[in-house]
């Protein structure tokens, strides 16, 4: 397999733009018009999430190891996408598998023109089927230990301010995740995937905390819509780097929380509290006071753990008595950073800046941990990203 041809290809279909995923999706839809139903039925701002995953894996098929495992999760992944036609519902089989590869052939034909050759067309053959294959036996191990998806029921919604609300659901079945971990969660209404914290540790009833803000669709249609008794559908749980808080146990633990980015780190301090004493400082940072949408709860928490301190802050507000400024400013004045431990979740603008400033002060990048889901590491479909695909993932992002 010519890996280098594979690259050299994707490139000029990634110069492209957007066209070539369009292409793809009609090619596919048109050809398999029963997985329409799997992908969101706005397809508008996320058309190129399938095809650039596809394109970044198909043309990394040298690195076996790598390969294989990430192409195995991602299997298993997919056993939450469900088609639904007049016969009832299904998962993702290999002639789903036959038909995305169809419709990619058949986008580098229409976009390379003289330059698809039989050979070409040969080695994206051979690497789609490589990467099938680990897919489906990803599937059906998985499928030895774990359901596609959880049905969840909400239980309690608390809105804490205008566009934050705290959801509290049970699956149907015990859904098993590590403190730190996120969940791809599914509202059937809208038929998109977002992921979320789970905002507490594992609890023997199952209930899971959700606590989200109103920013985007996903997020808006949760805030505003979603009621008790409602059914939301919780895919596989994903993400190992804040969920390995533990890998040091003898140092301090810092976590720097902005925003709902608090969810996995309450989660984290709460599996802290059953376990031996860590020396732990919380810093949750906001805009004003009524950012601080978890502030009772957290108090309650550490008003009994003597060996967390927790610290709110804002970078501003009338009779505020505690500290300002961004949460970063405070972890610099108020903690030692040099052995610690850092834990940091927010929006991406936050953890960026508050990474920055930390390694800009001394902290040394292996100390930081963080997190995002946002596809991030399936680079865009731009000649760019094709180029150099890893260059903007943190190195402590999984
Ligand atoms: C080698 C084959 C494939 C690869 C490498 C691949 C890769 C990916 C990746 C990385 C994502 C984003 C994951 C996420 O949202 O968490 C994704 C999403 C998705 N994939 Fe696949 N996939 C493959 C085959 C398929 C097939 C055969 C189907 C079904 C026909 C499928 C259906 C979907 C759907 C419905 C989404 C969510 C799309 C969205 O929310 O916009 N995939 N795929």
């Amino acid at each position: 397999m010519d890996i280098v041809a594979l690259r050299r290809s994707w490139q000029q279909l990634a110069a492209a733009g957007a066209e070539p995923a369009r292409y793809f999706y009609a090619r596919l839809f048109v050809a398999a018009p029963e997985v329409r139903s799997m992908f969101p039925t706005n397809m508008q701002h996320q058309e190129d999430k399938l095809l650039a995953a596809l394109g970044h894996i198909l043309t990394h098929v040298d690195d076996a190891d790598e390969l294989a495992a990430f192409a195995r999760r991602l299997g298993a992944d997919h056993r939450r996408f469900q088609g639904s036609d007049s016969r009832g519902h299904f998962g993702l089989s290999e002639r789903h598998y036959a038909w995305v590869g169809q419709a990619l052939l058949a986008t580098l034909e229409h976009f390379l023109g003289p330059s698809w050759t039989p050979s070409l067309r040969q080695d994206w053959t051979a690497a789609y089927q490589v990467v099938t294959r680990l897919m489906l036996d990803g599937a059906a191990e998985a499928d030895q230990v774990s359901p596609p998806f959880w049905r969840a029921e909400v239980l309690h919604v608390d809105r804490r301010t205008v566009d934050v609300c705290v959801f509290t659901v049970r699956p149907d079945w015990l859904c098993p995740y590590l403190p730190g971990q996120s969940l791809p969660v599914h509202v059937p209404q809208l038929g998109t995937w977002r992921y979320l914290s789970p905002a507490n540790a594992p609890r023997e009833d199952g209930t899971i905390e959700l606590h989200v803000r109103a920013t985007g669709r996903f997020s808006t249609h949760l805030v505003r819509r979603l009621q008790v008794g409602d059914e939301l559908h919780l895919g596989n749980p994903v993400g190992t780097t804040l969920a390995s808080y533990g890998r040091a146990p003898h140092r301090p633990l810092l976590l720097i929380a902005g925003g709902t980015g608090l969810a996995p780190l309450k989660a984290i301090v709460e599996a802290l509290c059953d376990q031996p004493a860590r020396q732990t400082t919380l810093i949750v940072g906001g805009g004003t006071p009524d950012d601080l949408y978890d502030d009772p709860a957290l108090s309650r928490i550490a008003a009994t753990a003597r060996w967390l301190r927790y610290l709110p802050t804002v970078e501003s507000g009338w009779g505020w008595i505690g500290e300002t400024g961004r949460a970063v400013d405070v972890a610099k004045r108020q903690t030692s950073l040099e052995h610690a431990e850092i834990l940091i979740c927010g929006s991406p603008d936050m953890t960026r800046d508050t990474i920055t400033t930390l390694v800009a002060g001394g902290v040394r990048p292996e100390q930081v941990l963080t997190e995002t889901y946002d596809h991030s590491l399936y680079p865009p479909l731009t000649a760019a990203a094709a180029a150099s695909p890893r260059e903007h993932v943190w190195a402590g992002t999984q």
